[in-house]
């Protein structure tokens, strides 16, 4: 029977059938997508589009304009070289050090298409080092594309959700992975996608002293760098810094994405920084599976190599500018993104004044920042039905069960592509919502 509902009842189901995925919680991202397309090119109707984590702010002038420049100048034509150009690698090192406080040579800053890359290639080297330590561990939730980038290596990888193990707990949890021997890496993103959980320093320590306990590396995606926004990281050379797992070991690689920090995804622009020690380091497992026994080298002029030949040359100039622009204290590289987090703090007291629970609320005794993503959920429903219900009713997101979570009746929630002007309607559809399932 065809009920009252703020979009088109019969559409949304029809869409919603059309797919063919009895559990929307197992649906991905991209399904979500395509429905939420096809049902508001047929009603007409705007959706609160929850479901993508795409920048919804202009990319970043200094970059484009640099990047026009080097087009202008004739870049497009050659080959830059596989590690990074030197301008970028330069100026990476400068932009740890200011806004991390972390020491690093220009050689371990290697120029990546995308964190996606950074991310490939730091998980098979990590997986092919030692013939003993053929498995890596995520601390979920996480971003799941880098599970399938196991699966495509063909590696192995384990995982826990870090919801229950949070501050000292952390540490006993790890070592029940860590004392089997087999562990390879550390793997986890912070602030974290899909949670916005950001590990504390007493967190990134206990990491750190284990991974120099087991000697494994600990890979550290800061793809949303310094955008936990309780504290201001944006002073070049100042406290506080962007917290790091680097300050506790040396076993480390950072994924620095321009991406959502820099509004740039579509120029797939990241570096990855290699710590000096681990740059350096021999492993002959290395040596036999790709012909190069040094870290450092077997990443850039073996799996960088045959995976794309570097980065964009244009691409490259424009990181450089905007990273020389922040050390340089002539741009504030978080203000801009703090929209974000003014986004979630109006669109979390709507979620919660309805009777939604945020699922991720804490750190340790710390309100979670807001950021974004945010987690939600209603009670008595579950995941699935969850996303479904809300679509009725012009609002899509997508499940935290295929980032990890134990909480499988959780959705993600990114804030990116919501304007304020939607807030009224958001409003509006929760109000609904909430008095067709009261709770
Ligand atoms: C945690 C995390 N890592 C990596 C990426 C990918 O970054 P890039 O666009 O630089 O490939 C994302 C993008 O959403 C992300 O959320």
């Amino acid at each position: 029977m065809s009920k009252n509902t703020p979009i088109n009842f019969d559409v949304v189901k029809s869409k919603i059938e059309s797919l063919n995925i009895p559990d929307l919680s197992k649906a991905t991202i991209r399904e979500i997508v395509k429905v939420v397309d096809m049902i508001q090119a047929e009603t007409g109707d705007k959706y609160i589009r929850m479901e993508m984590g795409v920048p919804g702010l202009p990319p970043e002038k200094i970059g484009t304009e640099a990047e026009i420049a080097a087009l202008k100048a004739g870049v497009a034509n050659n080959y830059p070289s596989i590690e990074g150009i030197p301008e970028l690698k330069n100026e990476t090192a400068r932009f740890i050090k200011n806004f991390m406080n972390i020491d690093i040579s220009p050689e371990g800053c290697v120029a990546t298409t995308g964190s996606m890359q950074g991310g490939y290639a730091s998980f098979q080297a990590v997986s092919s080092m030692d013939k003993k330590k053929d498995t890596a561990l995520f601390i979920d939730p996480g971003f799941p594309i880098q599970k399938q980038q196991f699966k495509v290596i063909g590696a192995k990888f384990q995982s826990f959700d870090a919801y229950d193990y949070r501050g000292e707990k952390l540490r006993d949890k790890l070592e029940e992975f860590l004392s089997k021997g087999n562990i390879n890496s550390i793997i986890f993103s912070n602030p974290n996608n899909p949670s916005w959980i950001c590990l504390t320093d007493e967190e990134l320590k206990i990491i750190g002293e284990l991974a120099n306990k087991y000697d494994v590396i600990v890979i550290e995606d800061l793809a949303y760098f310094g955008m936990d926004f309780r504290q201001d990281f944006s002073t070049p050379g100042q406290p506080p810094f962007q917290p790091s797992v680097a300050n506790y070991t040396d076993n480390w690689i950072m994924l620095i994405s321009s991406s959502k920090v820099f509004s740039y995804a579509g120029q797939r622009m990241a570096v990855m920084a290699i710590s000096d020690k681990l740059y350096n380091r021999s492993y002959p497992d290395l040596q036999e599976r790709f012909g190069a026994d040094k870290f450092g080298y077997a990443i850039v002029y073996r799996l960088l190599y045959s995976l794309s030949s570097g980065a964009s040359h244009s691409g490259q100039h424009a990181l450089a500018a905007m990273f020389k622009a922040a050390s340089d204290g002539k741009f504030n590289f978080v203000e801009p993104v703090k929209e974000y987090g003014e986004r979630a703090k109006i669109m979390k007291k709507l979620f919660t004044k309805y009777g939604f629970e945020i699922v991720y609320n804490k750190d340790l005794d710390q309100d979670l920042a807001d950021g974004f993503y945010f987690t939600i959920a209603y009670p008595g429903m579950n995941g699935g039905e969850l996303i479904e219900n809300l679509l009725y009713y012009g609002i899509s997101a997508i499940s935290l069960r295929g980032a990890g979570s134990t909480h499988v009746d959780g959705l993600r929630a990114c804030v990116s592509q919501i304007q304020r002007s939607q807030f009224d309607d958001l409003e509006y559809r929760l109000k609904r919502f909430h008095e067709d399932f009261p709770n």
